[in-house]
């Protein structure tokens, strides 16, 4: 049976975001190829201990010396984050009827420590032998590393699964998509994929373009105590200040060719320097939430030709004066996925039960014009529990 004749099975994806928010779990039928079912998919929002322990392991990870591993201190981290996503993956299958038998595989991507491909690392935490012996389940975890040490970012990961989608009907939603077409990303970090029509994978452009909600969230919390700008209220109230914007663009960051990725924390010092400083709480939101939307229409500048459209997932499109200030910028539609009858808020966590189906299936994970890694690329690394189920004698 070749890979492509193969039945879909029934693959939960996991993960933990740059936001912090807690951890996404989503079931999808697939057979590494298209998709063929949405399943349940949740959050489990983290409590302020655990959002306590992922920032202090973050900032412990930033002075450690670099290394291709992640260092032995975040063990027990990895175990905790084991335990944290298998009561994702409990409630999930409880929801959805399942038994672990039922489920094939499990992609765990775990929590992003620190992100440095230029350095030849990138760590997530999450121990996934751990999850696949709580679970009973087959776990794929570690999806970056061999991306990075072939000479990719190791990031965006997302886009093949955002191709998979564009060319699956599997919301049954007819309706006519306009390419090339941009699938955009806003979590803590944003990130783009360009499709340039249904059969055309292997030409797809993506990277990250910039902050997305990370650097709004850290400057409400700063300034008013809040975990993020709730429906973007705090900054439709304030001023934008353009000459902030002008001066965050001109960062190294928006001249680098692509694919290229970022640290949730490449922008972090921004926020440091007086003139923001000086900013009343709205009037700081307002040009932050004005930099997102300004450093995604910088992204056109990479692409062959302008997306027809845009489709957006991640938290950030909850923000609707951020959606309003990426339409007033992009000159092109700006949806959020729904409109295709996808899920944005658990998109990216699809993505990884995506991944962890193909790498079981020794297919690529990251193509040149994602990550930049040299040829297409498989990755992961597999966990196979002492006890398995029927779904999982598909392999
Ligand atoms: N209603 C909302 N109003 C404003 N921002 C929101 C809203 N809902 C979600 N967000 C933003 O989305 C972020 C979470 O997005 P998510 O896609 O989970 O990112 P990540 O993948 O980095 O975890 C939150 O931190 C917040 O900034
Ligand atoms: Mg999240």
């Amino acid at each position: 049976m070749t890979a492509a004749q193969k039945r879909p099975v029934a693959a939960i994806g996991l993960m933990s975001g740059t936001s912090m928010d807690g951890v996404d779990a989503a079931l999808i039928l697939t057979d590494g190829h298209r998709i063929e079912g949405f399943g349940v998919a949740l959050t489990i929002d983290y409590d302020d201990a655990q959002k306590a322990a992922l920032c202090a392991a973050i900032e412990a990870a930033r002075s450690l010396p670099d290394s291709t591993a992640v260092p032995d201190v975040f063990a027990e981290l990895g175990r905790d984050l084991a335990r944290w996503h298998a009561a994702a993956v409990e409630r999930l299958m409880s929801e959805a009827g399942l038994e672990s038998g039922d489920v094939a595989v499990v992609g765990f991507h775990g929590h992003t420590l620190r992100h440095a491909p230029e350095r030849g690392f990138t760590w997530q935490a999450g121990d996934g032998d751990e999850l696949a012996r709580l679970l009973g389940i087959p776990v794929v975890s570690d999806f970056r590393s061999a991306d990075v040490a072939a000479g990719g970012e190791g990031a965006p990961l997302a886009p093949l699964y955002h191709a998979a989608l564009l060319r699956s009907d599997t919301a049954g939603v007819a309706r006519p998509i306009a390419w090339p077409v941009a699938v955009l990303n806003l979590g803590g970090v944003a990130n783009v994929t360009w499709v340039p029509g249904p059969e055309d994978a292997d030409r797809l452009i993506a990277f990250d373009t910039g902050p997305g909600n990370a650097l709004i969230d850290d400057w409400v919390l700063s300034q008013c105590g809040w975990s993020r700008d709730e429906n973007g209220a705090l900054a439709a109230s304030g001023q934008i200040h353009p000459e902030l914007v002008a001066q965050a663009l001109r960062h190294t960051y928006f001249v680098r060719p692509v694919p290229k990725s970022l640290d949730r924390d490449a922008f972090a010092s921004l926020l440091q320097s007086p003139a923001w400083q000086g900013l009343s709480p709205a009037d700081g939101a307002a040009t932050l939430t004005a930099l997102t939307a300004a450093s995604v229409a910088r992204a056109v500048e990479h692409f062959p030709a302008p997306p027809k459209a845009w489709y957006v997932c991640g938290g950030g499109r909850h923000n609707p004066t951020l959606m309003a200030m990426l339409g007033q910028r992009l000159g092109a539609p700006v949806e959020p996925v729904e409109a295709l009858g996808w899920r944005g808020d658990s998109l990216e966590a699809e993505a990884f039960a995506y991944l962890a189906v193909r790498s079981r299936e020794g297919l690529p994970l990251s193509l040149p014009g994602t990550t930049g890694v040299s040829a297409p690329r498989g990755g992961g690394r597999l966990s196979v529990p002492a006890q398995r189920g029927r779904a999982q004698d598909a392999w």
